[in-house]
């Protein structure tokens, strides 16, 4: 994907508080993330604004609708040139195909599996029977079957989803520099641990952009394991 595996989460509904950041620590990551926060307030015009800091982008916006509706709203998306964009796993295979064919062929389209905001009680409430894991393990096979090009996952599954997807693009939120703050994540790994488990990108939110100099924590090797 790119040298540096570090994609700094911009979660502000501000373009020039996102934009500052950006610039600030341009030269110590390897992308931008912008998830729904930003999106619903900045729309495309703004996920264009920052792609001038020169940075690739993530758009984490987790669709999940019918196939026709995923596949237009990728073709609205496709103009933006981004580097990863996401869909909803369990919006099935029909659906994570169309996403992929409306989508530009340069852009990765990878599938969200379990929120981690689940467990096993809050999967048994919407008919998911049996463990998480085992749910994540369906959902990245059924992502792979459909030719996403990989999957959304924390760090403490990718070991064993990168085992069964070689050439997978693993991308792994819940990162936290050795000895940093872990805010609300709950099960966390370091930059190192988590590429050594098989990680081909690393999103971190706050470790950066909630440092009082965003530029020096992403700069700081723990962040940006080169
Ligand atoms: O600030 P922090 O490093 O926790 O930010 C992580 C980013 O990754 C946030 O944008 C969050 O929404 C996203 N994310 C996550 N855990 C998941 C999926 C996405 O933290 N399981």
């Amino acid at each position: 994907m790119t040298a540096n595996p570090v994609f700094v989460a911009l979660d502000t509904p501000e373009l020039a508080k996102a934009r500052a950041v950006a610039v600030a620590v341009r030269d110590h990551v390897g992308g931008l993330k912008l998830g729904l926060e930003f999106f619903m307030a900045q729309g495309p015009a703004g996920v264009r604004a920052l792609a001038e800091v020169g940075l690739p982008i993530f758009l984490d916006v987790k669709l999940h609708d019918i196939p026709n509706t995923v596949a237009g709203a990728m073709r609205s998306l496709s103009p933006l040139g981004l580097a990863i964009v996401n869909v909803h796993g369990a919006g099935g295979r029909a659906m994570m195909a169309a996403a992929r064919e409306a989508m530009a062929p340069e852009t990765k389209v990878i599938a969200v599996t379990v929120l981690t905001s689940l467990d096993a009680a809050d999967l048994g409430d919407i008919g998911v029977a049996g463990a998480a894991d085992a749910q994540v393990a369906r959902l990245a096979e059924l992502a792979r079957a459909a030719g996403l090009d990989g999957i959304v996952c924390s760090a403490h599954e990718v070991a064993a989803r990168r085992a069964a997807w070689a050439d997978g693009l693993f991308v792994i939120p819940g990162i936290r520099p050795a000895g940093s703050d872990i805010g609300d994540q709950k099960r966390v790994m370091t930059p190192r641990q988590a590429l050594d488990a098989g990680a081909s990108v690393l999103v971190v939110g706050r470790p950066i952009t909630a440092a009082a100099d965003p530029a020096a924590a992403a700069a700081a090797p723990a962040a940006s394991p080169r």
